[in-house]
């Protein structure tokens, strides 16, 4: 049996296609049961619900063989136990800093200020300021990180930027990317020695599915006006 962890919304989402590309179609849909463990059209093929924080967790001690998770959380997470094999190109998003609007974010880093930063993402926030050789203050939040610069928590976010809508809602500015964010395939290295022929196999069926979708993006991309 291979066990599948993934989180619910957008990476469960957009790993269906592929999963469907590779035979595999979970036998319900995730928001309509509160059941946790869902069979699929594969008798050999369980997806176990987790949150997305806990994907690696799983995949990492064996509670899964793999999963998918956004590169945020598994550099997070710090990837220990974990073979990467693919991108799969899918939850596109950055990670950036943002600001409130009237907040001058190129004075405070020029005068060396200390920053105060709420995130979730600690450890990527704090190698990117110490490679800027900018002074902060973690503070670790676990949601509504737009909050915090409109509250006086803190002078600056980091946080996962998609459409940019909610920063705008809430009067912050995108003043720095720092990476681009996608959702990986994850595998257990012992599960990957242990039953090698079929988690290759399916890794091999996801990579084909992840090419196909991206040729198949090609030929609109080439009628998009060039990026100024
Ligand atoms: C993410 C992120 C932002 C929002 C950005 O939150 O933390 O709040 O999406 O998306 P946008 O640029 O398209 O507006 P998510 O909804 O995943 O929930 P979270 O607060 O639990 O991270």
């Amino acid at each position: 049996m291979i066990t599948f962890a993934l989180s619910k919304g957008r990476i469960f989402d957009e790993t269906l296609p592929l999963l469907a590309a590779a035979g595999i179609v979970p036998s319900e849909d995730p928001e309509r049961s509160r059941k946790l463990i869902i069979g699929t059209s594969r008798p050999d093929v369980r997806i176990v619900l987790v949150r997305a924080t806990d994907v690696p967790t799983y995949v990492q001690h064996g509670g899964a063989d793999l999963g998918v998770v956004g590169r945020d959380t598994l550099i997070e997470h710090g990837g220990q136990g974990l073979v990467q094999p693919l991108d799969l190109q899918i939850a596109r998003c950055r990670m950036s800093v943002a600001v409130r609007s009237d907040f001058d974010y190129a004075a405070a880093v020029r005068r060396g200020s200390r920053l105060a930063v709420a995130t979730k993402y600690t450890s990527c926030a704090r190698e990117h300021f110490a490679a800027k050789g900018v002074h902060v203050d973690l503070i670790k939040l676990y949601g509504s990180m737009e909050l915090a610069p409109l509250t006086g928590l803190a002078d600056a976010i980091v946080d996962l930027v998609s459409t940019g809508n909610t920063l705008k809602a809430n009067h912050l500015v995108e003043v720095e990317q720092i990476l681009s964010i996608s959702a990986r395939l994850v595998v257990n290295r012992a599960a990957l020695r242990l039953q090698h022929a079929r988690l290759r196999s399916l890794i091999e069926q996801l990579e084909v599915a992840v090419q196909q979708r991206t040729q198949a993006a090609e030929p609109l991309r080439a009628t998009l006006p060039a990026a100024p």
